[in-house]
């Protein structure tokens, strides 16, 4: 065996993963190669200290109820797009200021592996069959470009908005290479800057690494709170700080009613001086498995569903909402500087969450073996870990039915976050925006379908009706074209005109 073999023998056998090198004598030169190779760049005592921390952590908050410890986020932290409406106004300009003068970043999550959805490529690319095709990407790069626009109009100031992206080792080349193709979809490519956060082998119940092959290890990314290490790693923070970025706001791939870069919420989180952020959707009842933002011994958190009693989350307040109500969105802003002192300081903090998970194999006779049942961890950071570090958090309430339908699971009867029930979500959301403008919707006979939004056009579809982020971005500047008009749906509104599609065609 070769020194650096012996080394690497070594280094496994002190960590307790001799395993790891079990099919050796079996391997071919090249296998044997990407094993080492893969083998050498890992802390194995790191692993190690990871899979105890989790472990025990997990432990922890199994036994323990958060109850007793929980506070409903304050009054005057909370700005509200329904209840503080005539402030609305004055954060937009706010937002917009700050956009124009180049202070605003966005930064994208898209390493996850989107195992629920089940394609092969990231979610991003994921067309969910609104009438114009287009991917989770295009609708945010679109987005992007209309934020930019407007941002000059109001202005009168050239700008742009940096987008970050994280991508993981699955998921870089696919994204980059499906941006390149599609011309950064109109954006300057040099205001696009991918990067790729960190990827951890899982680990079976007894913190041994799990083989998937006999010369591979089973490797996933590291949680959308692996965002914080890559950032680090990989400069991010010295690029915003050259292009002269303040603020960012951090968002999931998935979303697809995301407001990418939101004005009024930056300009909410700037006017009151937050270091840090988070958007959140009123939770809709007392079990719905979402985590929500509350303060747990005086610190801002979120708090997972399962950590809870039911009593608890059927507590209400006075006037009659639920007393922890702020269901977390993954969306959020944080300051330059706070971000940088989490990056720098906070981060080696942070732990890993444990999902246990179904992870295939191979076993001592070298065949692959797929699980029915969880065999092993996986060790993930979340975004937010980062809150309780805050010294001014905020947080801002929207309507999840303008702002929030996330794309997880595959299309199936009644599914949930599928990319039927994202597609009617963005699709309502549109119609509602033509009513507003005072257009209106008539059926085959020419009759008007009354103006209530959730009303199905009689073939238990959603009115069909898609409003390219090319000509608005929050429902704005569409009066001119469909005030006091009649349309059929389809209508499909984009940079060249108002079109509608007859049943069955184009
Ligand atoms: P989810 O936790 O829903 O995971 O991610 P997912 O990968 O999309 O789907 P499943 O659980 O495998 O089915 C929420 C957001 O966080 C990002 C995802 O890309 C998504 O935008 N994410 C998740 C990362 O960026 N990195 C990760 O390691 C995990």
């Amino acid at each position: 065996m070769d020194p650096s073999t012996s080394a690497l023998k070594q280094r496994l056998a002190e960590a307790g993963q001799s395993h790891l090198l079990r099919f050796w004598d079996e391997l071919s030169p090249e296998e044997r190669a990407t094993l080492k190779l893969d083998l050498q760049g890992m802390d194995f005592q790191e692993l190690n200290s990871f899979f105890k921390k989790a472990m025990e952590l997990s432990c922890s908050c199994k036994d323990e109820k958060m109850d007793s410890r929980m506070e409903p986020v304050p009054q005057e932290v909370l700005g509200s797009v329904t209840r503080d409406r005539e402030n609305v106004n004055c954060w937009e300009q706010t937002g917009l200021e700050c956009i124009s003068q180049g202070k605003v970043a966005v930064l994208l999550l898209a390493g996850g592996q989107g195992t629920r959805l089940g394609v092969s490529y990231p979610k991003g690319m994921y067309d969910v069959g609104l009438p114009s095709h287009k991917t989770l990407f295009q609708i945010q790069a679109e987005r992007l470009l209309k934020l930019q626009h407007l941002a000059e109009e109001k202005l009168g100031k050239k700008c742009s908005i940096p987008w970050y992206i994280m991508t993981s080792g699955r998921t870089m080349e696919s994204t980059q290479d499906f941006f390149s193709r599609h011309k950064y979809f109109g954006l300057d490519k040099n205001n696009v800057v991918f990067f790729q956060q960190g990827m951890l082998p899982a680990m079976d119940y007894h913190g041994k690494i799990i083989l998937e092959s006999k010369c591979k290890l089973s490797m996933a990314p590291d949680g959308n709170g692996g965002l914080y290490r890559a950032l680090g790693k990989h400069a991010i923070l010295e690029d915003m700080q050259r292009r002269g970025i303040d603020f960012i706001h951090v968002y999931c791939v998935d979303n697809i009613l995301v407001k990418v870069a939101d004005p009024a919420f930056v300009g909410f989180c700037v006017q009151k001086n937050a270091d840090c952020g988070a958007k959140v959707v009123e939770k809709s009842n007392p079990t719905e498995a979402v985590g929500v933002v509350c303060r747990v011994d005086g610190h801002y958190q979120v708090v997972e569903y399962s950590e809870i009693t039911l009593t608890t989350a059927q507590k209400r307040s006075a006037d009659g909402r639920l007393m922890f109500n702020a269901g977390n969105v993954a969306n959020h802003f944080f300051s330059f500087s706070f971000l940088k002192d989490v990056v720098e300081t906070y981060e080696p903090k942070l732990q890993h969450h444990v999902a246990q998970k179904k992870i295939p194999y191979v076993d001592s006779k070298g065949e692959i073996i797929t699980p029915d049942k969880p065999n092993g961890i996986k060790m993930e950071k979340f975004v937010f870990d980062i809150f309780h570090f805050a010294k001014t958090f905020v947080v801002y309430e929207v309507l999840r039915e303008d702002e929030f339908s996330p794309l997880k699971n595959a299309d199936r009867q009644d599914g949930k976050d599928t990319p039927t029930t994202a597609r009617h979500a963005l699709m309502s959301l549109h119609h509602r925006w033509v009513l507003n403008a005072g257009g209106h919707f008539i059926d085959e006979n020419g009759t008007r379908i009354p103006a209530i939004p959730s009303l199905k056009d009689g073939t238990d579809l959603p009115i069909k009706c898609e409003i390219s982020p090319l000509v608005s971005y929050g429902g704005e500047g569409i009066e001119a074209l469909v005030k006091d008009r009649e349309f059929h749906p389809t209508l499909i509104i984009d940079e060249s005109g108002v079109h509608q599609l007859v049943k069955n065609g184009l």
